[in-house]
């Protein structure tokens, strides 16, 4: 059985997030730069899966507090997983570790958007007990439309 291991994003994992995130993303906007962008951020957590040292995929998380007496809210940016490797449960392994970070940090519920035409990814967040809390018309940069998903961590 293949283990995975997971550890955050450097410099030497670009071209593989880039390239990734050309191959599944494309077709929402040019998000293997947007991503390169976010990847820049100082608040943003990015994870890498992989088998060995092969990545597999990679995932990003924000841990936002709007006031300082409220409780953080982890908002996951992106989730992908290379296409060959799909369906195997990696994508569970790290969705479930990038939780596992925002309650480290405290966080009470975890938010995200997806595409409405996203079917895989609706599966994906519904078999993972995200539940639909809002939409967003036009929300993508090439026009498509978004469901919010949120899930509570504790
Ligand atoms: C969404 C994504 C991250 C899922 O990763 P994955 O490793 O393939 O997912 P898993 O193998 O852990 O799947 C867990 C469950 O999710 C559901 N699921 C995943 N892919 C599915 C698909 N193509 N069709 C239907 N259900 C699917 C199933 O319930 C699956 O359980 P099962 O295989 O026992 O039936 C992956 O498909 C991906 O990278 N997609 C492209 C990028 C993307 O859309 N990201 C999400 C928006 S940010």
């Amino acid at each position: 059985m293949t283990t995975f291991n997971f550890r955050v994003a450097s410099e030497d994992d670009l071209d593989f997030i880039s390239r990734l995130s050309a191959r599944v993303f494309s077709k929402y906007g040019t998000y293997d730069e947007i991503v390169l962008g976010w990847l820049q951020e100082p608040e943003v957590i990015t994870v890498i899966i992989a088998a060995d040292t092969k990545p597999l995929g990679f995932a990003m998380v924000t841990l936002q507090r709007e006031n300082w007496f409220e409780p953080r809210r982890a908002h996951l940016l992106a989730i992908g997983i290379f296409p060959k490797q799909q369906r195997k449960g990696i994508g569970t392994a790290l969705l479930e570790h990038m939780e596992e970070i925002a309650r480290k940090y405290g966080a009470a519920e975890m938010l995200l958007w997806t595409a409405v035409d996203n079917q895989q990814a609706l599966s994906f967040f519904h078999n993972a007990d995200f539940h639909i809390v809002g939409s967003a018309d036009r929300y993508y940069p090439r026009g498509q439309a978004a469901l919010a998903l949120a899930k509570e961590l504790f």
